[in-house]
């Protein structure tokens, strides 16, 4: 190796590869990332990006690295959520039997609702981002339950936020068993016996190697867009923290958020700034998340007569299941920086175009979507889907 090469190595490394970063508050260690591009202008808005469940900052690796070889933000971070990938609460001894899960002084009084996390979001663009900014908003992105945050927070903080990106965002997040009258728990740690033990049991199923396998055979269209990054044991790793049985169980058992029954038919129908611009990435082999949600999610945002027609835009990848921004990594950025560029039309040939992903080879065919005519939803699931949301 020359040393030419070695310098343009370490370059490529330092752009690529962010090193991670903590906050601290008195009781918890929160994870961060910020990879500023090497060409990119200060005023244009910073991004960040927010996981799905179960993963961490590592699943947004390649967005990041693809993202940052063109000019479309000023800085992109990524953030790990309080009891998730690598931010905790300080000091948890090691579980070893059911009694002392959830008792720790950092984990005393702390829940994770889904509240809790928008709060986290919240402080972190106010106090980390906006003020490193040049830029008075920012864009937001969100996978899975990333998409329901970001979305909940666009609705809440409007002037916070000029765009949002969607990929295979969940309709509804949280509140399985809240309010449960079996265990009247409201997902405060520390917590009962029952729903402790309730927790940690299906937890331990949950992060089972083999059937984390299983949930990533159903999240991804292609076995090898994540066996190549090696996501299951990443997942696995995370999933071993010593507060992950307490953070389980006070998910299980918190609240959602209030806007979640709203989140079919009224979707963000009342953002307080008409230039809001939003954007759907959904990959279309997504057992859970696919096309009818997304479709009716945009049909309302259009009929909605809210936000300008032509800042709504919604693309389809086939081959691609629940997360995009990590299987289909090369079409999210390219397609996120025309949308921010407002390159029209998105895709290059007649609403359609292939991409061939960088990271590990696979191809993608895009389609924009533009009209939603679609049969509804079955009203059973959409009830189904309220009544768990409510
Ligand atoms: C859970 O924590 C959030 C964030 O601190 C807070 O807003 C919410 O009120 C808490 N829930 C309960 C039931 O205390």
């Amino acid at each position: 190796m020359t040393l030419l090469t070695l310098v343009i190595l370490l370059l490529a490394l330092t752009i690529t590869t962010p090193l991670p970063q903590f906050l601290t508050t008195p009781t918890s260690k929160i994870a961060f990332s910020v990879t500023t591009p090497p060409t990119s202008a200060a005023s244009a808005p910073p991004l960040l990006l927010l996981n799905g469940f179960g993963v961490g900052q590592f699943h947004q690796k390649r967005l990041v690295s693809s993202l940052s070889r063109s000019p479309t933000f000023s800085s992109i971070y990524t953030l790990d959520y309080l009891g998730q990938g690598d931010s905790w609460p300080l000091s948890i001894p090691p579980t070893t039997n059911l009694d002392s899960i959830g008792t720790s002084p950092s984990e005393a009084n702390l829940n994770y609702s889904v509240e809790t996390w928008i709060e986290q979001v919240h402080d972190f663009i106010t106090s980390t981002i906006l003020p490193n900014a040049e830029s008075p908003s920012i864009a937001i992105a969100g996978n899975s339950l990333g998409g329901y945050i970001a979305t909940i927070l666009a609705k809440r903080y409007p002037d916070l936020f000029s765009t949002l990106i969607l990929f295979n965002a969940t309709p509804i997040w949280g509140g399985i068993f809240a309010s449960s009258p079996l265990t009247n728990w409201d997902g405060v740690l520390p917590a009962p016996t029952l729903p402790r033990f309730i927790g940690k049991t299906i937890y331990d199923q949950i992060r089972d190697p083999q059937n984390v396998y299983t949930l990533m055979a159903e999240c991804y269209a292609t076995p090898l867009a994540h066996t190549s990054d090696r996501i299951c044991e990443k997942i696995i790793g995370a999933a071993s923290n010593n507060g992950g049985h307490a953070a389980f169980s006070s998910i299980l058992f918190s609240p959602g958020a209030p806007e979640a029954s709203q989140f079919h038919d009224n979707f963000l129908n009342t953002p307080a700034h008409k230039d809001l611009r939003i954007l759907g990435i959904y990959g279309k082999a997504d057992p859970w998340i696919d096309g009818r949600f997304s479709r009716r999610l945009f049909s309302s945002l259009q009929a909605s007569g809210n936000l300008k027609n032509d800042n709504i835009n919604l693309i389809e990848l086939n081959n691609v299941a629940h997360c995009p921004n990590h299987e289909a990594a090369t079409a999210c950025a390219t397609i996120i920086s025309r949308f921010m560029q407002k390159t029209t039309p998105l895709l290059l040939q007649n609403e359609k175009e292939t991409f061939v992903d960088e990271a590990w080879g696979g191809e993608h065919d895009a389609e924009e979507i533009t009209t939603f005519d679609l049969p509804p939803l079955s009203t059973f699931f959409v009830d189904t889907l309220q009544r768990i949301a409510n």
